[in-house]
């Protein structure tokens, strides 16, 4: 599958409890609420705070067209409560695993639900050679998901956090092979 049509035709993926689909302009509440809570946006690389329609509506238009993002929602519901993707590599033929959820849903398996989906697609669809990740040290949640996907750590960096308007925040670069899938 090429990126193109890939993303053209980004189809819904389920977990036993998830289903993940493309978002949309009625999520903009649900992207602003979320993802405007400092405890998420501090802990990721690429959003501002604070955080309003104009940086959603940003997300939809510019982020979600180019990268493979879906929405979060639980079966049974429409509601966004998070999201999850992967952004292709501009030099190399991979790309980098993201997640984000809005605090109410931390702490009941689902984004190691979501990312486990996405990755699948990423490694047996899109035949990815691996998946990049990353996680601020100071965020060992993310972490922990990562490792119960079978990522591995590659290197400790520094990394530029937009919300903390820091550009040497200490993390953790992790690897996923297609083999070491878990
Ligand atoms: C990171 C985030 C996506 C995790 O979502 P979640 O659905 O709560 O994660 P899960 O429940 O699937 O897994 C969390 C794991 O971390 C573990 N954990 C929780 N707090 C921890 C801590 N302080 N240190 C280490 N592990 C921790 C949990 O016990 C669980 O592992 P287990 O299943 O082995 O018990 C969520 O906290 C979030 O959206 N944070 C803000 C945005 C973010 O950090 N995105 C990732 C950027 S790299």
């Amino acid at each position: 599958m090429s990126i193109q049509t890939s993303l053209k035709d980004r189809p819904q993926l389920t977990t036993e409890n998830l289903l993940l689909r493309r978002p949309n302009e009625d999520d903009i509440g649900a992207i602003i609420d979320a993802v405007g809570d400092w405890e998420v946006a501090c802990r990721l690389a690429r959003v501002p705070h604070p955080y309003g329609e104009e940086d959603a509506r940003f997300f939809l238009e510019h982020v979600v067209p180019s990268e493979w993002t879906w929405a979060i929602t639980l079966k049974g519901s429409d509601q966004l409560i998070g999201a999850v993707g992967l952004t292709p590599e501009e030099t190399a033929d991979t790309a980098e695993l993201g997640y984000w959820l809005a605090k109410p849903y931390w702490g009941r398996g689902i984004a190691t639900a979501a990312a486990r989906a996405v990755v699948s697609f990423g490694l047996d669809q899109l035949r990815l050679p691996f998946i990049k990740s990353g996680y601020f040290v100071e965020n060992p949640t993310s972490g922990r998901v990562l490792q119960k996907l079978g990522f591995v750590e590659t290197a400790r960096a520094t990394r530029a956090c937009l919300a903390m308007g820091r550009d040497d925040v200490p993390s953790v670069e992790m690897r996923l092979e297609p083999s070491e899938q878990l």
